[in-house]
């Protein structure tokens, strides 16, 4: 029945639609962790893993083996992991019944990943353990290594039988965490070594912004709701923001690995990209992998400069500097451990882009990310343009200083973190005899409505991906495209001796992003602060 709200009867198995899935009713695999003694796996990986068991989304059958150089036994692998589920879980401490049941389920196989002779044994021993559990359709390695051991990894498992070919009824899926590529050039030769080895298909890029909950969110506003998704256009919208602040520095231990990424490398490129190709892509046709995939990479390769005049004009970059942040002295960026004194790494990245399509031309795309900012706080906000009169206006005063101004311009902020939300700015009028605008909001907080806690990115992502849903990972095309647009600004900047603009620790980032917004008469929105976890 057209227009009805009762949903048409389906055929089709819940399955097979991307984000459709029973508890109970998942796919058993042998899952691996490669590189199961860094900082990844205990934090965010085995954790996630728990909660998915617990939640009754890890199939019962379904083994988590970790493979790291260091020589351990099973039994001290699962007492690690305890004391790392029950710290960074969700679900807090976890007792020791709770977590013998759970640690039947994982193993722990020691090889020196650079060694392609050790992965013989390790392929000999996934198959005893296959044997033993009832597993052997399935396998999903996840490759939390550094990047360097990506290809050599790769191609071990390979030399050791471990790939299955294209009539094999056994799956082999590889997930790789970022960076996948420092540039365009690295990431295209990356993607033709692994192309030797794996399928397309097989690969599965995570991004895990992608896993948010509030960031899955972005799509069923847009499209599951018919009042705003009409005034997504450059007819409505003036411009939009996207933050992605934190207000740590370089936690121990990263500081080797940042000062060759950066910011821009570290976040704008892939996180924030990926939030603005989902504000900005076209509806799919069907909510399928494919189709939506297909929607994102056209927004990544119409993504172009925000102005045509020279890179540092759209494309600015700052680090922090010391300061002093409630009383206590915070280190400057070149102070942190493992950080070259005399780094020119940015901590923070700005820029205006535009994406060269009918639907938003014109409409500036500002976005930001930075270490050291006062909160941790992701957010997209869309401001939408003035009415066309002014026919009210409102006495506004700072100090002794009055003046009559116009009323706001609506806006539309998604929060992605922490207290995730999505609010829309509006004006009314003042009670009283005059007409007096006062900007008022609409709250929809996620704490109010759900009372579960949220599922954690990587939940998600790994069991879309022990069920073959590449839908929240990027394709290689969508990387080359995000690579494509960010590329020339790194090198502008690698090639400029200025260095990146200071900013103190705790600030809203250098002067420069505040005129390159300045220029057009606009201004960074102040996001709402909260207290952030971190
Ligand atoms: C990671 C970056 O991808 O994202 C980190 O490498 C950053 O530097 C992190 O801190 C931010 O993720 P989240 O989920 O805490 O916003």
């Amino acid at each position: 029945m057209a227009g009805s709200h009762v949903a048409a009867a389906t055929t089709l198995p819940t399955e097979s639609l991307p984000g459709m899935v029973q508890p109970g009713s998942t796919d058993d695999a042998l899952i691996a962790i490669f590189g199961a003694s860094g900082d990844l796996s205990a934090r965010k990986l085995v954790p996630a893993l728990f909660s998915l068991w617990k939640d009754g989304f890890l199939s019962a059958k379904s083994s988590i083996v970790g493979v790291a150089r260091r020589p351990k036994t099973d039994d001290e692998y699962r007492t690690e992991m305890h004391a790392a589920v029950s710290k960074f879980g969700r679900f807090g401490e976890i007792s020791a019944e709770e977590w013998a049941k759970f640690a039947q389920k994982l193993f722990y196989r020691t090889v020196n990943l650079d060694q392609p002779d050790e992965y013989v044994g390790l392929a000999k021993s996934f198959e005893e353990l296959e044997k033993a559990t009832g597993l052997g359709e399935r396998r999903v390695f996840y490759m939390a290594t550094s990047p360097d051991l990506f290809v050599p990894t790769a191609e071990a498992i390979y030399k050791a039988g471990m790939v299955p070919d294209r009539r094999s009824r056994q799956i082999l899926r590889m997930v790789f965490e970022k960076p996948f590529g420092h540039d365009l050039e690295s990431a295209q030769h990356l993607q033709r070594k692994l192309g030797r080895i794996l399928r397309e298909e097989q690969i599965y890029r995570i991004d895990h912004y992608l896993g948010k909950e509030t960031v899955q969110n972005i799509l069923l506003f847009r499209f599951g709701n018919s009042i705003f998704e009409p005034l997504f256009n450059r007819n409505h919208i003036d411009h939009v923001q996207i933050t992605v602040a934190e207000s740590q520095g370089i936690e121990q231990g990263r500081g080797g690995y940042y000062d060759t990424s950066g910011a821009m490398r570290d976040v704008l490129q892939n996180h924030v990209l990926q939030l603005l190709a989902l504000i900005a892509m076209e509806p799919p046709s069907f909510f399928r992998g494919k189709d939506i995939r297909d929607e994102k990479v056209k927004v990544l390769d119409a993504l172009a400069p925000g102005s045509l005049t020279s890179i540092h004009e759209w494309a600015i970059r700052g680090q922090y500097g010391p300061a002093t942040i409630g009383g206590k002295p915070a280190a400057g960026y070149r102070q942190e451990d493992r950080v070259n004194p005399n780094s020119n790494t940015e901590t923070y990245a700005a820029l205006e882009a535009r994406i060269d399509n009918w639907r938003w031309a014109g409409v500036p795309f500002y976005l930001r990310t930075g270490k050291r900012m006062p909160a941790r706080v992701s957010e997209i906000t869309i401001q939408f343009k003035s009415p066309p009169l002014h026919l009210f206006k409102t006495v506004e005063c700072d100090g002794d200083m009055c003046e009559l101004v116009d009323s706001r311009p609506n806006m539309l902020i998604f929060r992605i973190q922490p207290s995730e939300a999505i609010s829309l700015q509006f004006s009314t009028k003042r009670p009283g005899m005059q007409y007096q605008i006062h900007p008022a909001r609409m709250d929809f907080a996620y704490e109010d409505v759900f009372t579960s806690s949220l599922p954690e990115a990587y939940e998600r992502l790994l069991l879309d991906v022990t069920r073959g849903d590449s839908t929240l990972f990027m394709r290689n095309d969508e990387l080359e495209a995000a690579w494509r647009f960010c590329t020339p600004v790194l090198n502008a900047w690698a090639n400029d001796p200025k260095g990146p603009e200071l900013y103190e620790a705790g600030t809203w980032g250098p002067a420069g992003a505040d005129a390159m917004l300045a220029r057009t008469g606009r201004r960074w929105y102040a996001p709402k602060l909260n207290s952030g976890k971190k």
